[in-house]
């Protein structure tokens, strides 16, 4: 099916997330959408998605003007969209999310639904359990599960939003084989939109970059990563250098820790992360690593074991007691975990200060974020609800909320959705706190990330913790091959 965009317009109040937008794309082809944060890109697809109407322009499908009254609407005229946010019902079952989500066009009972399901899953390569329930499912398969209920919806035309971020290079894998065979095979069109040039490169024939709400340039791909990085930002960003790191004392030790939850038991921990040090987790989804956070988050209580947090046994304190004493935890699920959609800027703050007062200084709390959004440049006002910043601005949002000092910051795939400017940036910001010996710990699916940024990585594999690396004397295939489990 082929798509075209006629000078789509959109603006929220003064904002022109999109500026006089025109585009073509041709069935077959795998297209890129890419820009910086806050470029319009979701607002863009969203509207081509029918999630929102544009305030003015034109949407086609082959040659034929149409204008979609919701997302259901645009599916039912081709068009699907998985967004950069999971919209499913995490204590669903799976096959009841799937029933809900389908009926609106076809009634169907139970057993077709699970038959639909699984023929499309097995035809696309996913593995999804149609009884388990949704929250008890990966980013990764709740995914599948979303672009599942799109194919069998009868999408022509598939819009995927940053698919990648927080899914398993495994689940990547999956993801992109279906791609090409959504296009090369049965003729659908795609549109990617990523942060990750590499994989814009690998997978797709074309790129449309936007910048500012308006349509900068257009690429065939492969081409040089400069290139498209250029039209992105108007210039090549200088990527800051990594601050060498002094060893100091411990901060966190886990001493025989273990943890049992109904899917997996972690035995035997220990490991001891020192001031100012950058600790990976690196692992399969679902391997350990999280659980191992989550120990130290107060979120999950070890079953046997003891964690010290600077010379204080903490083993079985609660988060909150946590949180006073100096630790803190970005979770991967911004809008799940992290934010709530309807608050304030301002409001999350207030939330996210460790002294609750009783009677909480408004006009205070204002100043201060209007200046903490200065600081970590987020493009939002201490008025705007968390759900109307982009992706990249959700994630500085975050970073923005953490309190100082720090003893010890678990982040959970940190850069994940930020532009490459982005991402360096907060990369300083960690490297500041570093400087001021917060111990730092992270996950990230990104191996390259973990290389250049730990110091040491700690390496999972079926709930075990198989090694400790030097990430300077490892590379990326090195780790790469640890991870699948390999000696
Ligand atoms: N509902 C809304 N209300 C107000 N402003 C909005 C709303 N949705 C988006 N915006 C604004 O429109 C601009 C474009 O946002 P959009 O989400 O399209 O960016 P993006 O290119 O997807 O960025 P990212 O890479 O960070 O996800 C941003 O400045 C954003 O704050
Ligand atoms: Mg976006």
């Amino acid at each position: 099916m082929q798509v075209e965009l006629r000078d789509i317009r959109k603006y929220f109040g003064r904002v022109k997330a999109n500026d006089g937008i025109s585009l073509v794309l041709k069935p077959g082809k795998i297209y890129a959408l890419v820009g910086e944060n806050g470029a319009g890109k979701s607002t863009l697809m969203k509207i081509l998605s029918g999630y929102q109407p544009p305030t003015s322009g034109e949407i086609l499908l082959d040659g034929q003007p149409v204008r979609f009254h919701s997302p259901a609407d645009a599916l039912a005229k081709g068009v699907g969209m998985l967004y950069q946010d999971p919209l499913d019902m995490p204590p669903f079952r799976v096959i009841d999310n799937y029933l809900l989500g389908r009926s609106n066009s076809v009634r169907l009972n139970y057993k077709e639904a699970r038959n639909e399901l699984e023929g499309l899953s097995k035809r696309y390569g996913f593995e999804i359990d149609v009884h388990a329930t949704i929250d008890s499912l990966s980013m990764g398969e709740r995914q599948q599960l979303e672009l599942v209920r799109l194919l069998a919806g009868g999408a022509q035309v598939l819009i995927l939003d940053e698919p990648t971020t927080g899914i398993s290079a495994e689940q990547k894998e999956i993801l992109f084989e279906s791609m090409r065979k959504m296009t090369r095979e049965e003729g659908k069109t795609v549109i990617l939109v990523s942060h990750k040039l590499e994989e814009v490169q690998e997978l797709c024939v074309y790129a449309y970059v936007l910048r500012r709400g308006q349509l900068v340039g257009e690429q065939e791909l492969p081409c040089l990563n400069e290139q498209l990085v250029e039209m992105m930002f108007g210039q090549v960003p200088k990527r800051s250098q990594r601050p060498p790191f002094a060893v100091r004392e411990p901060v966190l030790e886990l001493q025989d820790v273990n943890i049992e939850t109904y899917q997996i038991t972690v035995p035997d921990i220990n490991l001891s992360v020192r001031a100012g040090e950058i600790f990976g987790l690196a692992g399969l989804e679902g391997s350990g690593q999280r659980l191992v956070m989550q120990a130290c988050s107060g979120l999950v209580a070890p079953a046997k074991g003891r964690v010290r947090l600077g010379g204080q046994d903490v083993t079985g304190w609660s988060y909150h007691r946590l949180q006073k004493f100096g630790m803190a935890y970005v979770p991967a699920g911004r809008l799940e975990e992290g934010l709530v959609a309807g608050l304030t800027l301002t409001e999350h703050l207030v939330l996210a200060r460790p002294d609750k007062k009783f009677f909480v200084d408004w006009k205070e709390n204002r100043q201060e974020m209007a200046e903490r959004i200065t600081t970590y440049q987020i493009v939002g006002r201490p008025e705007s609800t968390a759900d109307q910043l982009s992706g990249g601005n959700q994630q500085r949002l975050l970073f923005s909320l953490l309190n100082t000092p720090l003893k010890l910051l678990l982040l959970e795939h940190p850069t994940r959705g930020l532009d490459v400017r982005s991402s360096d940036y907060i990369w300083q910001l960690l490297y500041k706190r570093r400087d001021h010996g917060t111990a730092i710990l992270f996950i990230s699916a990104d191996l390259d990330e973990i290389i250049e940024h730990c110091d040491r990585i700690a390496v999972f594999s079926g709930g075990v913790m198989s090694r400790i690396l030097d990430a300077r004397e490892t590379t990326a295939e090195e780790l790469g091959h640890f991870i699948g489990g390999q000696v």
